[in-house]
């Protein structure tokens, strides 16, 4: 079996077992990550050369679907150089990044660690009714390439980030689980939101809006040329 299954087949696993099950089941998926390589997906390798993002119009990532179903969702990211795919959240979900091509900076926040609790305690009446406080801890700022392990995030830990495309064009593999746009545990749609900094509240304590996507950033779409389930 290939890699690419392996890795499948270990991504439907995990996000479908049981709760006791999960964290072994996770661990053996971020193994496979680990290893997982640009040669064990195949990227048009026009997409990985400096001249199409030169390309008036072109949008500044491209996705790769490779695999979607009511789990899990697996696909390849590509950057444009030094492009900054804008803070995000993935609402009580789980996410793993391998960058497979070029480097990137990761910056990750939480909601409600120990910190932004303090700090939320000490300085409730800053906030007015209409603005949500979203004070957030940066915990984790990293700069990886495809010799580093793969990045994880959670429900409850990292679950918001931005990715910044260093130098060249950077690709990385992305399994979320559960998809967006699957229905929560409320019967809500599970969207993307995007986030702006409002304030530096304290060394990284950062109080966050929602907002828009910008209208810099924007996705097209290449066609997955590796193989699956081969
Ligand atoms: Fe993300």
């Amino acid at each position: 079996m290939s890699q690419l299954n392996l890795l499948l087949k270990q991504a439907l696993q995990t996000f479908t077992c049981t709760r006791e099950m999960f964290q072994q089941n996770l661990e053996k998926l971020m193994n496979l990550m680990n290893k997982t390589s640009i040669d064990d997906v195949r990227i048009n390798p026009v997409l990985l050369s400096n001249v199409i993002w030169e390309k008036p119009n072109k949008a500044p990532a491209t996705y790769v679907h490779i695999y979607e179903d009511l789990n899990i969702t697996v696909g390849i990211f590509v950057l444009k150089p030094g492009l900054l795919l804008p803070l995000h959240d993935h609402p009580d979900m789980h996410g793993l990044i391998k960058v497979i091509h070029g480097k990137v900076k990761i910056t990750s926040y939480s909601l409600n660690t120990d910190n932004t609790e303090i700090y939320k305690n000490e300085n409730t009446e800053v906030f007015s009714e209409s603005m949500t406080p979203f004070i957030v801890e940066k915990t984790s700022e990293v700069i990886v390439d495809p010799s580093n392990v793969c990045s994880i995030l959670y429900p409850e830990h990292k679950n918001i980030h931005q990715v910044e495309c260093i130098n060249g064009p950077a690709a990385f593999m992305d399994i979320l689980s559960p998809p967006y746009d699957t229905l929560n545990e409320h019967g809500e749609m599970r969207r993307c939101n995007y986030y702006k900094v409002l304030n530096e509240l304290a060394p990284n304590i950062f109080q966050l809006q929602k907002t828009e996507s910008p209208s810099t950033f924007w996705t097209d779409s290449a066609p997955f040329i590796g193989k699956l389930f081969a």
